[in-house]
């Protein structure tokens, strides 16, 4: 497979991720590195802040503001209206927001799938101990065509929500997400996509997914800022989401001690209240910005395909290894295991040796996750420590 991001865009991208000089960095599928250039965009705009007189009512309104083009630019990059995104901290503010905001009725279902975030089955959970709601678990396939079958088995009349990443955490695996969104609303239940192992993984196109929601973080492959997320709301559901969280911002504006009238924002923005660190939007705008300057998503996303298929070949030589991500490699996260050696203790005896991953404990496993900054030699060096380790 051939990537179309030059060997000189990629030395300088490294060159601007410090952590690169010191680590074979393989988990920003935890948290990307923010590249310098990003890292500054956000402490500039917010030092300019802070020095300007961060309460001055005209500051402050600068302060906002300046997060506007953020909204504008992660709309166009994933592919819906500005109006529809709202900006959270991260991406379980996304969850929370709407599964705490439909209206449940006891015995409503909800279907989630066996390879989830705490971010989505601590919510999922929650819904059953406080609403009664029932819980089911979708098991997923590397084989699209199945993952289908179970799921149209599980639908119900009382299926209320599918709720299932987009790109799951665990092994990497891209869903059918349109299809499953499909026979999903054919049954008349709503669904919500975790993009948050997705969006600067893979080409993320909302709209395409015909998901109601969908929930996204800036700190793990966009390479932003930690603070950083977006919720969206279809047009379609808008109405039938109640904003829970809601304060300064969610509203229009109003002397509710003449006239208390609750009139929510008339769009997503309903969904935000209250002092934010708004100049960390403008570091995720830097940090569009700067995957556009290396070439842009389409290449990221092959080139991190290239390297996670890479290493599995090559983990693959070990014996004793086995993969669990999809043997085409469809994103850049590669899952393996080893017959000789817990999931942690790998981990942890890669980290000894400079080689950044994370356990996936439900597996026993060990990801390894590969972005576009990530190069030939990374492979290498995680293959050596491979090697010498088991
Ligand atoms: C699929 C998935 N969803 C949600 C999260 C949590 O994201 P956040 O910390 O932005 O809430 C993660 C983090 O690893 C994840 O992999």
């Amino acid at each position: 497979m051939t990537n179309t991001i030059g060997p000189d865009i990629i030395k300088r991208v490294r060159q601007e991720i410090p952590v690169l000089t010191r680590t074979t960095y393989l988990n920003t599928g935890t948290m990307g590195p923010s590249p310098a250039p990003v890292s500054d965009a956000f402490l500039r705009a917010y030092r300019m802040w802070q020095d300007a007189g961060p309460g001055d009512p005209r500051q402050y309104r600068a302060a906002r503001e300046a997060a506007e083009p953020a909204r504008a630019k992660l709309a166009r990059f994933l592919g819906v209206r500005p109006e529809t995104l709202a900006f959270t901290g991260n991406s379980t503010d996304g969850t929370n927001i709407v599964t705490a905001g439909i209206n449940w009725q006891e015995g409503d279902e909800v279907i989630i799938t066996d390879q989830e975030h705490p971010a989505v089955y601590v919510p999922w959970m929650r819904l059953q101990r406080r609403w009664g709601v029932r819980g089911l678990v979708l098991w997923l396939s590397n084989d699209p065509a199945v993952t289908l079958s179970r799921l149209g088995d599980l639908l119900s009349e009382r299926t209320r929500l599918v709720l299932i990443s987009h790109v799951t955490t665990m092994t990497g695996l891209v869903l059918p997400v349109r299809e499953m969104a499909d026979l999903a609303h054919s049954r008349g239940a709503l669904v919500m996509l975790d993009g948050a192992q997705a969006c600067g993984n893979i080409p993320v196109d909302i709209a395409a997914t015909g998901a109601d929601f969908y929930t996204t973080n800036g700190h793990k492959w966009l390479l932003g800022p930690a603070g950083t997320g977006a919720v969206y709301v279809s047009d379609r559901a808008f109405g039938d989401l109640e904003p829970v969280f809601v304060g300064g911002g969610s509203a229009k504006p109003v002397n509710y001690r003449q006239e208390p009238v609750l009139e929510y924002q008339d769009d997503a923005k309903r969904f935000e209240f209250g002092t934010r660190n708004w100049s960390l939007y403008v570091g995720l705008e830097a940090a569009l910005d700067y995957l556009d300057g290396a070439g842009g998503i389409s290449s990221a996303s092959a080139r991190s395909r290239m390297l996670a298929s890479l290493a599995g070949e090559m983990f693959l030589r070990n014996a004793g290894i086995s993969v669990l991500s999809p043997a085409a490699g469809s994103s850049g996260i590669l899952t393996i295991k080893s017959a000789s050696i817990s999931g942690e203790e790998l981990s942890n005896r890669l980290s000894e040796k400079n080689v950044i991953t994370r356990p996936v404990r439900e597996m026993d496993a060990v990801r390894f996750t590969f972005a576009f900054f990530n190069d030939e030699t990374d492979v290498e060096k995680a293959a050596a420590a491979l090697r010498e380790t088991v």
